[in-house]
């Protein structure tokens, strides 16, 4: 955390606007342009498209880019013989005809559930042929699926369930030369994992996830779970430095339990201390436009089709 970023992404307080100051080592005109595209609004396709297919399917992954979402989210685990994989939950039962934690399994183990028919059964309406027995997909079967232009913003989840998942994600986004061709954003929950993959490859953008919730011994008064920041309303400039120390961004929920947890001045004063703005998950038209009349700089959401036409 001591470490400067070597790509941050700062709020001049003179103009109001986000200008980029990178330091990279890597300085690549395709870096920059990333960077200076997280200035604009990103549209992030939440698992893809994920409330129109099963979520991080190749259907939901193509659907989003189809569309035109800026960024392709998907959550990154590691498989028993230590291939990744793009899974949300820790165990298979939700999204797969499977049973227990997914890194419990070998990719062979895997590959041979059914992670789409679940998505027909609870949604009766978008159900699609089609998405009956989809794979899990590999992160290297996504990378190879996907154009040169396309941008991808991976989580690497629950990180203390699959030691060792930032090193080979790291190695795997720089044989595929995703790095310095400015197309990955790198997110996660886990302060210690972001630093981690800093340290690995300081060229990486990162985005610090937060997540605001009443605190247990006080319901009046808001928690960050990971104790990344203060709650919204006690955070200060240096919190925020802290994180932009080594990332480009803060991705924070919304809402808890309905309610607002963050407001327009918590957006404010993080961009004034260099960090882009992202919140999950946005899912209806009235909580996009008041997040975007707020001047958040992305939106996390099953429903990019949605958001692209609002920002249209
Ligand atoms: O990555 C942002 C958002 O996806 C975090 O929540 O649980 O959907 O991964 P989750
Ligand atoms: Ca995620």
């Amino acid at each position: 955390m001591k470490r400067h970023a070597t790509l941050a992404v700062r709020l001049s307080l003179f103009t109001g606007a986000l200008i980029v100051t990178h330091t990279a080592q890597a300085d690549t005109p395709a870096l920059s342009q990333q960077l200076e595209d997280l200035q604009s609004f990103q549209v992030i396709a939440h698992r893809g498209a994920s409330g129109h297919a099963p979520e991080s399917s190749m259907a939901a992954l193509e659907l989003a880019h189809a569309w035109g979402a800026d960024y392709l989210e998907l959550d990154i685990q590691m498989t028993s013989d230590g291939e990744l994989v793009a899974f949300h939950d820790d165990t298979l039962e939700r999204t797969s005809n499977g049973e227990g934690h997914i890194n419990d399994h070998t990719l062979a183990e895997l590959k041979a559930l059914d992670a789409g028919s679940w998505f027909n059964e609870a949604h009766p309406a978008l159900a699609n042929p089609a998405y009956e027995g989809a794979h899990i997909l590999t992160l290297e079967e996504v990378l190879n699926r996907f154009d040169e232009d396309v941008r991808f913003y991976l989580e690497t989840k629950s990180p203390e369930l699959n030691p060792g998942v930032e090193e080979g994600l790291v190695r795997r986004l720089e044989a595929y030369d995703m790095i310095e061709t400015g197309r990955v954003l790198i997110q996660s929950f886990d302060q210690a994992s972001l630093l981690k993959i800093h340290d690995l490859n300081p060229d990486i953008p990162l985005i610090q996830l937060v997540w605001y919730s009443p605190a247990e011994e006080n319901e009046g008064r808001l928690t960050e779970w990971t104790g990344v920041t203060p709650a919204p309303g006690e955070v200060t400039d240096e919190d925020f430095q802290r994180v932009a120390d080594y990332a480009v961004g803060l991705g924070t929920n919304y809402l808890y339990d309905g309610e607002p947890v963050i407001t327009e001045a918590f957006v404010q004063q993080a961009q004034e201390n260099g960090l882009a703005v992202h919140v999950y998950t946005i899912n209806e038209v009235d909580e996009m436009q008041r997040l975007l009349d707020w001047g958040v700089n992305g939106l996390f959401t099953d429903y990019p089709d949605r958001l692209i036409e609002l920002t249209e």
